[in-house]
């Protein structure tokens, strides 16, 4: 007589049920999936050391894409927490957080800037490829943290590992670790070049140490011979950023992001008043 039994376990093993095992027995026949894809899913024989045993997959084609989705998705979270963790707060607040480019107003002399992101993301694949990145550059509240937010928001949502960094945070940072005699510096630096894109805010809102500012080079050069893209959001022009961060840097930037793209106009947060 054949002999079935039952095995309960809540954990798939590589997609495959321990749920219902039917032992020493001819291949059972497929059983449609419940969750209403109408897959056939067949028995899979699998060893026991008391002898062979058939077992159904748990999860059909659309349950398993759906299942890695969740853990790329999870792997995503931790490993932007991770970064986050190394700062004393987040560089990304509630407004970054909710900014897309369909939420952006397209107003004259900003629309350069909304074309140029969606282009970007339209053609993230070959951006990618190339190492390429764009810098925004322009008057307080035209959006340029709103669009290079949008960006990184949407590559998330992607699942493509982004990070959104506010500069000023960066060099407070690295003084910071320089005076606790450099022990986690290496971290954060690493952590850094972790991303598929680095989104660079407020480059130029702080004056820091040539110290610090050697840590910033060393993250644009390392970011730039690996082409790992970053995206750049100042108020500074280019005599401006190339005062404060010196030509190395920008050189580098230039290299990567091509002309910085121009946002013209008053204001965003007047314009709302
Ligand atoms: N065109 C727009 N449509 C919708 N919201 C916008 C637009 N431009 C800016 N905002 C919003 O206005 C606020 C200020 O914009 P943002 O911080 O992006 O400007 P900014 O150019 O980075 O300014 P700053 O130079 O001061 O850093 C944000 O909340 C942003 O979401
Ligand atoms: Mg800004
Ligand atoms: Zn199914």
């Amino acid at each position: 007589m054949e002999q079935i039994q039952e095995i309960r376990d809540s954990t798939p093993m590589d997609g495959i049920s321990m749920s219902a095992i039917t032992r020493n027995s001819a291949k059972p026949p497929p059983v449609s999936c419940e969750c209403g894809c109408g897959e056939a899913l067949y028995p899979v024989r699998f060893w026991m050391p008391e002898g062979g045993a058939w077992r159904y997959p748990t999860l059909c084609s659309l349950q398993e894409e759906e299942y890695k989705r969740q853990k790329r998705a999870e792997t995503l979270r931790w490993n932007i927490e991770w970064i986050d963790e190394m700062f004393p707060r987040r560089s990304m607040g509630p407004r970054q957080l909710e900014a897309t480019l369909d939420n952006y107003e397209p107003f004259e002399g900003i629309l350069a800037g909304l074309k140029a992101a969606r282009s970007y993301l339209d053609h993230w694949e070959e951006n990618e490829k190339r190492g390429h990145g764009l810098i925004f550059q322009g008057e307080v509240g035209l959006g340029k943290t709103h669009l290079i937010s949008a960006i990184v928001n949407e590559l998330n949502r992607r699942l493509i590992f982004s990070y959104f960094l506010s500069v000023p945070l960066f060099l407070e940072r690295v003084r910071d670790s320089f005076d606790e005699v450099n022990a986690s510096e290496g971290k954060v630096m690493r952590s850094l070049a972790a991303p598929k894109l680095l989104a660079l805010n407020d480059m130029g809102a702080e004056k820091s140490s040539q110290w610090a500012i050697e840590r910033l080079y060393q993250l644009i050069d390392d970011r730039c011979n690996y082409r790992s893209p970053v995206l750049v959001a100042t108020n500074l022009d280019a005599r401006g950023l190339a005062s404060v961060y010196g030509a190395r840097i920008m050189d580098r930037l230039y290299e990567m992001c091509g002309a910085p793209i121009r946002l013209e106009g008053d204001s965003y947060r007047k314009r709302r008043k």
